[in-house]
């Protein structure tokens, strides 16, 4: 897929927040007077991570904690989000009635924003729903400056609450989105918010999850898919291309590319983190299975590797089963050897088939696209 790029007019958004709060006279100022702001969140999601007991503490208590979340934290969301958006089946075709979206934990919105983006101009109705007043506040005056220009047919409805409130309408919502709340959740309650979003999703709907990946939290979203398919009865349209047990020995997730705006290189400059991949683990639910298609679906879920003429990547496969697969770059035409030659972990390839070779773990693969075969 083409690089994902975070749109300039909502960094321009954070930084005029941002500006005003710091009364800097540039952008760069700006960046400067907010970094320890945001140095303390960036410490705050990574090397500083809150024990159990103070992590359902609000954080984004005022506009200068959401100026500074949404400076370094919305353009990574928003790259998430379009990369999972880009896996999914196209949504249906739009009717007269708006679409329903859900987003449960919606901070300053920067997955709502990705999700409309991609939409397009199509009648929405947004319920966004957080515990922080100040993010709830601040997604609402971004909605109101952007949306002429950006979401004309968009309505934002917000509703300040703790999600362990949060009692479902059944049926009310064609898209839920979870972005990245599980995990700020006590595990006992985790299960709960699934079941209650699995209550509001209506028939055709698409419940979008996506979690850091926190290895020392465990493989919390592997309980939780096996949970949505065994009690909730729902199936999974993303990652995973069947609904058996997952056969990955670590938490399945992706690593995504992607550019960063201007403001987050100019903060990293003195954080110096590692933002040129975005690690995360997605999970997309839905009442109804995948639909069937004339190609096999399979998810690269390890480092491609190149060698001359082939690509190897370990891939999970429609079966449950893992398998190395081996594309010769002959088998694509010109089109189909760049996307390989770019190709991540957690992107789908639609195949035509694969076979055992020699080697009983390697397994040769024939690409599903006529446009990707060689002539
Ligand atoms: C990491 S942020 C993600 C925000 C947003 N989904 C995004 O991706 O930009 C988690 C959000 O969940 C909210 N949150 C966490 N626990 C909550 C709870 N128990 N009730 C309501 N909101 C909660 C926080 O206030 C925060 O806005």
């Amino acid at each position: 897929m083409r690089a994902v790029v975070y749109p300039p007019e909502l960094e321009a958004h954070w930084l005029a927040v941002a500006g005003e709060e710091t009364k800097s006279l540039s952008d760069r100022d700006t960046l400067r007077r907010m970094l320890p702001d945001i140095q303390r969140l960036a410490d705050r999601f990574t090397l500083d991570r809150p024990g159990d007991s103070e992590a359902t503490a609000l954080y984004l208590r005022d506009t200068r904690d959401c100026a500074a979340y949404s400076l370094y934290f919305a353009p990574q969301t928003y790259a998430r989000l379009t990369h999972i958006l880009a896996e999914l089946p196209p949504f249906p075709v739009p009717g007269a009635a708006p679409l329903r979206i859900l987003d449960l934990g919606c901070g300053t919105g920067a997955a709502s924003w990705a999700m409309l983006d991609y939409l397009g101009p199509r009648p929405v109705v947004l319920d966004a729903r957080d515990h922080s007043r100040a993010a709830l506040r601040t997604m609402h005056d971004l909605f109101t400056a952007q949306k002429s220009a950006r979401w004309p047919q968009a309505q934002l409805r917000t509703r300040c609450a703790p999600l362990e409130d949060y009692l479902p309408e059944p049926a009310s919502a064609d898209v839920i989105l979870i972005h990245y709340v599980l995990n700020e959740l006590p595990p006992a309650s985790r299960r709960e918010l699934l079941s209650r979003a699995a209550r509001a999703l209506a028939p055709g709907g698409r419940m979008i999850i996506a979690e850091p990946l926190l290895r020392a939290a465990g493989d919390y979203l592997r309980d939780l898919r096996a949970f949505a398919l065994a009690e909730l009865k729902l199936h999974i349209l993303a990652p995973c291309p069947h609904e058996q047990a997952c056969p990955l020995a670590e938490p399945c997730h992706d690593v995504r590319t992607w550019v960063l705006p201007r403001s987050l290189q100019i903060v990293n400059a003195t954080l110096r983190r590692d933002l040129r991949y975005l690690a995360f683990a997605p999970l997309v639910l839905s009442h109804e299975p995948a639909e069937k298609s004339d190609t096999l679906r399979v998810r690269v879920v390890g480092s491609p590797t190149h060698a001359k003429g082939q690509t190897l990547c370990p891939a999970c496969c429609p079966d449950g089963q893992m398998r190395r697969l081996q594309l010769l770059h002959r088998d694509f035409d010109a089109a189909g050897r760049k996307e390989l030659r770019r190709l991540e972990r957690g992107q789908v390839l639609q195949l035509a088939g694969y076979r055992p070779l020699g080697d009983p773990s390697l397994y040769r693969a024939t690409p599903g696209h006529a446009q990707n075969l060689k002539d």
